[in-house]
């Protein structure tokens, strides 16, 4: 892809990387993913903002051939998807010094061992003049590590974000075409990598809330040029309050607990709860990411395995627990052979989630009419319990 104008003097560049299917050997990227760079040529400096992940270097220096100077490289964030391919440039550009906050010039130091003689650490809130055109850094903590910040053009009212707004999404489009589709692929990046940081993103968003944006330009997925449609979308995953929202992450290996999943589900729907249902033998865990950012509760659902839950459960649980979503309620329905700490074990890994624990149901063998009437009062006290809290 060649170099695409922006805005005057503004440029975005590059690489689509459609077929990348993990991230960080973790997370699933059905669509793909975008890692933008952006040149910024003002009357007397030259700023490239991010580079490209090392993978995709030659296309980035392919749109860099005609560019005979860069005085300044900004570094959001010291990932390697965004600071990968520096090196490169900085081997190109021989004069070419490294913009980025205290942190991220040790972890580039550390990660990518650039001599510290190459950078400039800026201040928060601290402004360089290109000229015509002046950059403000505003630090940004943990979108998605410590050291991250974002930079605003003020000339342009553009917002250079990184990861913070991004979305894992290949696509030719310059700007968001399709918002339900951008829509998705961010709220699945804010969910992944975001929203243990919930609280400092508030915070975040509170520091750029008197910006003049036009446009917010990213470092993943398309440009936004309606601000709003992202700004508010973050706003909403980041407040403090759930929605009337189940998610059931379950496995069944003979098929007892996937029948008190398909009664409980059931008797959810009939009292207005929405659930989303996962079986994690074969669920993107993408997707339950996704419907962990607005559910109230999590009931997780697990055969006995050698005393303890499927390792599959353990895996779920354990990363909700890292993910450290705004649930208030979570229970474990299941089923055992002989005997079961399926409970206990499952209790054990979710310590992050500050969940009130609603009473679990675990039978013996294939469900039968006890077990039924202890499911419907599961869904019962659910229900209730996402009333009085005026769930909707
Ligand atoms: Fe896109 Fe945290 O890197």
């Amino acid at each position: 892809m060649k170099a695409r104008k922006v805005k005057e003097g503004i440029d975005w560049m590059g690489a689509v990387d459609w077929d990348r299917r993990l991230f960080d050997s973790l997370i699933p990227l059905p669509d793909g993913t975008s890692y933008n760079a952006y040149l910024i040529q003002g009357s007397e400096k030259t700023v490239l903002v991010d580079t490209v992940d090392p993978s995709m270097v030659d296309v980035l220096l392919f749109q860099l051939e005609s560019v005979p100077n860069i005085d300044y490289v900004i570094a959001h964030h010291a990932e390697q998807d965004h600071s990968g391919s520096l090196p490169h440039v900085l081997e190109k550009y021989k004069n070419a010094r490294v913009l980025t906050t205290p942190k991220g010039k040790g972890m580039l130091v550390d990660h990518l061992l650039i001599p510290e003689e190459r950078f400039i650490t800026v201040d928060d809130g601290e402004t360089l003049s290109l000229g015509d055109k002046t950059l403000e850094f505003i630090y940004t903590p943990w979108v998605h590590w410590p050291e991250t910040m974002v930079t605003y053009l003020r000339e342009d009212q553009i917002l250079f974000t990184c990861d913070f707004f991004g979305s894992h999404l290949a696509t030719t489009d310059l700007y968001v075409t399709d918002e339900g589709r951008v829509y998705e692929a961010a709220k699945r990046y804010y969910a992944e990598i975001m929203m243990p940081f919930r609280k400092i993103i508030q915070k975040n968003l509170e520091k750029i809330q008197d910006l003049e944006i036009d446009l917010i330009a990213p470092s993943h997925g398309p440009i936004y040029d309606r601000p709003a449609f992202i700004i508010d979308a973050y706003r909403d995953w980041v407040s403090e309050i759930p929605r009337n929202v189940v998610v059931l992450p379950y496995i069944s290996m003979h098929g007892s607990t996937a029948k008190m999943v398909e009664y409980l589900v059931s008797a959810l729907a009939e009292k207005g709860v929405t659930v989303h249902q996962f079986d994690l033998a074969v669920t993107d865990i993408g997707k339950l990411a996704i419907t962990l950012v607005d559910a109230a509760t999590i009931v997780i659902g697990t055969p006995t395995v050698h005393v303890g839950p499927h390792p599959n459960v353990f895996y779920a649980a354990y990363l909700a627990n890292a993910l450290r979503p705004k649930l208030k309620f979570a229970s474990i329905i299941g089923s055992y052979g002989w005997s079961s700490k399926a409970i206990e074990q499952i209790a054990g890994l979710i310590p992050n989630l500050q969940v009130e624990i609603l009473e679990p149901v675990l039978c013996k063998g294939f469900p039968r009419e006890a077990d039924f009437k202890a499911l419907d009062n599961l869904a019962a006290t659910i229900a209730e319990k996402h009333k009085e809290h005026n769930l909707t």
